[in-house]
């Protein structure tokens, strides 16, 4: 088997890790599905989530990946190898596979309209030059309403990802990420300045973050964590095959804690840029996969040089969604690379033009196929939505937590750890019990056989 070059950069994996986490999960999909599913109770469960199986989690990945060197599936095989797991359940590492690229499929289409916003305000552009609400939806909508358009963007995109991951990880990676991602957190701070003079930063505070327990519900929790897992890149495999390349000296513990902290504090932030744009301009908090992209322009046209504002914004949002589309190719390609004796390009070219072909019907379910349902009321991309969050984040969490927490031999996650006994008890088991009884229960609720 094939093995991977590592990151000499200290600093890298953090930079790598960081940079797969934070990406149109903070920025896009926080706020929507934080209007979508009543504020303040959603953000709370999510809260929890990340810091109750996030964090252990996160620290989970790069363990497994750090010690096996492998991707997710052979990882899961080498770790079996010397325990009484019956080969059947090793099938089971196929999960983040199948699921990374499931998320590839919508997240890459999502990205396009990143994209085609940044044109627009650089070049003043319709979506560019949106001064009110009105405008703003109907200009998202016919947006939604023309295919060609948007395959354009997304085949884009597509094809900035393949082309990173085929030039490899390390020279495709680690020279941009290095200032990528402190520009996005220095521009989400300037916005977030912005928004607290805008008039509704408390009104968004109290949505935010005042308990209403009233609003909490099976559907509501489940979305939560998966919005946690989605947000952190858990359970898809991104995190394990970034440990296979970090280098044996880093520590993992701090590395995965800061990751986490780091991407819960930016999507909370986003929050608090978004929903003040959405309720001074009187804009429905549960307007769907759109809210950033019809509230933000208003936003920028009522700035001062807010066309150039605008198009530095988009354009991070484009790059922290690609570092983030790196990481969902990359276990994958790592994958067959390490199976096969196929070239890197070709494996990124195979695999991510599939995903491409598939995306193609993500942008239809927007448009032509949007009365195909596949789950009763769910187009294409709702049904994507909600079996990636609702059933592969958290069973894809659920392994991962099997894998550390059973799997893996005490002695040999503590060495990989370098932990002293206290917080490796903590940490083993927040992952051998309380994590696996949580996603069993998520799991379960999402199924319909809990309900509350
Ligand atoms: N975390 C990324 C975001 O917030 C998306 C992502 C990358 C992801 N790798 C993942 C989500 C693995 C789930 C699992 O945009």
């Amino acid at each position: 088997m094939e093995q991977h070059p590592i990151w000499k950069g200290k600093w890298t994996v953090l930079l790598a890790a960081t940079g797969s986490a934070v990406g149109l999960g903070n920025i896009w999909l926080f706020p929507y599905k934080v209007g979508e599913y009543g504020g303040s109770a959603f953000v709370l469960v999510y809260l929890a989530g990340v810091l109750i199986m996030g964090v252990p989690l996160m620290i989970s990945e790069i363990t497994i990946g750090r010690f096996t060197r492998m991707s997710p599936f052979n990882a899961v095989t080498k770790l079996s190898e010397n325990s009484r797991v019956p080969g059947a359940w090793r099938l089971l590492g196929f999960i983040p596979h199948i699921g990374s690229c499931t998320i590839l499929t919508f997240y890459a289409v999502i990205a396009g309209w990143a994209l085609l916003y940044m044109v627009h305000m650089a070049t003043g552009g319709v979506f560019g030059s949106i001064q009110v609400a009105e405008e703003s939806a109907a200009a998202f909508s016919r947006l939604q309403a023309d295919p060609l358009t948007m395959i354009f963007y997304h085949t884009l995109f597509m094809a900035a990802t393949i082309f990173i991951v085929a030039k490899g990880v390390i020279a495709g990676l680690e020279k941009s990420i290095n200032w990528m991602m402190p520009l996005l957190f220095v521009m989400v701070i300037c916005l977030l300045i912005y928004s607290m003079f805008s008039g509704q930063f408390m009104r968004s505070l109290e949505f935010l973050f005042t308990p209403d327990w009233s609003k909490i519900n099976g559907e509501s929790v489940s979305f939560a964590i998966g919005q946690a897992f989605f947000s952190l890149s858990l359970g898809m495999g991104s995190i394990i095959t970034y440990g296979a390349y970090m280098a044996k000296e880093g520590d993992i513990a701090k590395t995965g804690t800061a990751v986490s902290l780091l991407d819960m504090l930016l999507a909370l932030c986003m929050g608090l840029v978004v929903f003040p744009v959405v309720f001074s301009f009187g804009l429905e908090p549960n307007s769907g996969p759109g809210l950033i992209f019809e509230s933000m322009p208003l936003a920028f046209g009522s700035l001062p040089l807010g066309n150039l504002f605008g198009t530095v914004f988009f354009a991070l949002v484009a790059v922290a969604a690609l570092s983030s589309s790196i990481s969902l190719l990359e276990p994958t390609v790592a994958l067959l690379e390490e199976r096969t004796s196929l070239k890197r390009w070709k494996i990124a070219a195979l695999v991510g033009g599939a995903i491409w072909l598939a995306g193609f019907s993500v942008v239809l379910s927007f448009n032509v196929w949007q009365d195909v349902h596949i789950l009763p009321g769910k187009n294409i991309f709702d049904t994507l939505d909600y079996i990636v969050s609702n059933i592969m984040l958290p069973l894809g969490g659920l392994v991962t937590a099997l894998w550390m927490g059973w799997l893996m031999k005490p002695s040999d996650a503590r060495n990989e750890l370098g932990l002293g006994p206290q917080w490796f008890g903590v940490l083993h088991t927040m992952v051998r019990y309380v994590s696996p009884v949580l996603l069993f229960l998520v799991l379960f609720t999402s199924l319909g056989i809990i309900q509350f």
